[in-house]
């Protein structure tokens, strides 16, 4: 889109451009929304850094991410949240195809029943994760090159942020075009509490390369309540003016011996979160620890 092209056009209609570029591939698994998903109350499971192989017996570290998420998607099918959400590093460590077949076959059991949702990472290669995720939906979008997934549950609006910048490089960057994209999306959106997930942090050690940037959007909207990321393979929380910020642990292994290996199981509505560890390997004392985080208002 030019800039004399974008600058005739209004907001609401910049954000239909955008969407009628969409590329029709959304999500993993069934598009409706559910009953639970009615309540005030949104029950969510968030995962992150799968880093699955092509090889099912791949080990890193002493963990072996494949046999880990088989274990977790076991716990998610006996006790289904209203959906599921992956912030990136799907793939072990170059997003080679036969990685992305061997996460889709561990996630078909929970996709038949509920919706999961991918965001890629600095250890995914966009196109052959496309490849073989591809689907037909509304609520993906496709912006210079970047795929951001838009969420709505009755008590929290979701967003997937793309923060791949090269694949098997550490460093992540949103881009221009996403980070005007979101600042429109935000901006013509009604206030429905937003939490934003993608896979790098947006400050501190491996943090976005334009997470200074992200913040100039995010902090005056009241809006953006949380953002949730992985790539640390670290369980944490902090805040920046409000905003928290939620560490996932990796589901794959851990960076860090002190750090679990799991999932987060979340309970949103329009006023807080609560957010409680599932440790399955690495350091599992940690099991079970729930916080519960009041949003900003
Ligand atoms: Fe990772």
């Amino acid at each position: 889109m030019s800039g004399t092209t974008e600058h005739r056009l209004s907001r609401r209609q910049f954000l239909h451009g955008a969407m009628a570029l969409a590329g029709g591939i959304a999500t993993f698994g069934p598009q409706e929304v559910l009953a639970s998903d009615r309540s005030d109350s949104a029950h969510w499971a968030f995962l992150s850094d799968t880093h699955i192989s092509r090889n099912s017996r791949n080990r890193y570290r002493g963990f072996y991410p494949y046999q880990n998420l088989q274990e977790i998607t076991g716990q998610l099918n006996s006790s289904l949240p209203d959906g599921v959400i992956i912030t990136g590093d799907l793939a072990r460590l170059r997003g080679r195809s036969g990685d992305y077949q061997n996460l889709k076959k561990l996630l078909t059991p929970v996709a038949q029943k509920r919706p999961i949702h991918l965001a890629t990472g600095n250890h995914d290669n966009r196109d052959n994760f496309l490849n073989t995720f591809q689907n037909t939906g509304s609520h993906e979008w496709r912006v210079g090159g970047k795929r951001i997934v838009t969420v709505k549950t009755s008590s929290v609006n979701l967003i997937l942020l793309d923060s791949l910048l090269f694949v098997d490089l550490p460093w992540g960057r949103l881009g221009q075009a996403q980070r005007k994209w979101l600042k429109t999306y935000l901006e013509v959106c009604d206030e429905t509490p937003t939490i934003l997930c993608l896979h790098h942090p947006v400050k501190g050690f491996g943090s976005l390369l334009d997470g200074d940037s992200l913040l100039k959007v995010i902090k005056p909207m009241p809006k953006i309540k949380a953002v949730v990321h992985g790539h640390s393979h670290e369980f944490a929380f902090r805040q920046i003016d409000g905003i928290h910020m939620i560490s996932l642990p990796a589901t794959g292994y851990n960076q860090l011996s002190r750090e679990p290996v799991g999932w987060v199981d979340a309970h949103l509505t329009d006023t807080e979160g609560v957010f409680t560890l599932n440790a399955v390997a690495g350091n599992t004392r940690q099991h079970g620890h729930t916080e519960r985080l009041r949003w900003r208002t």
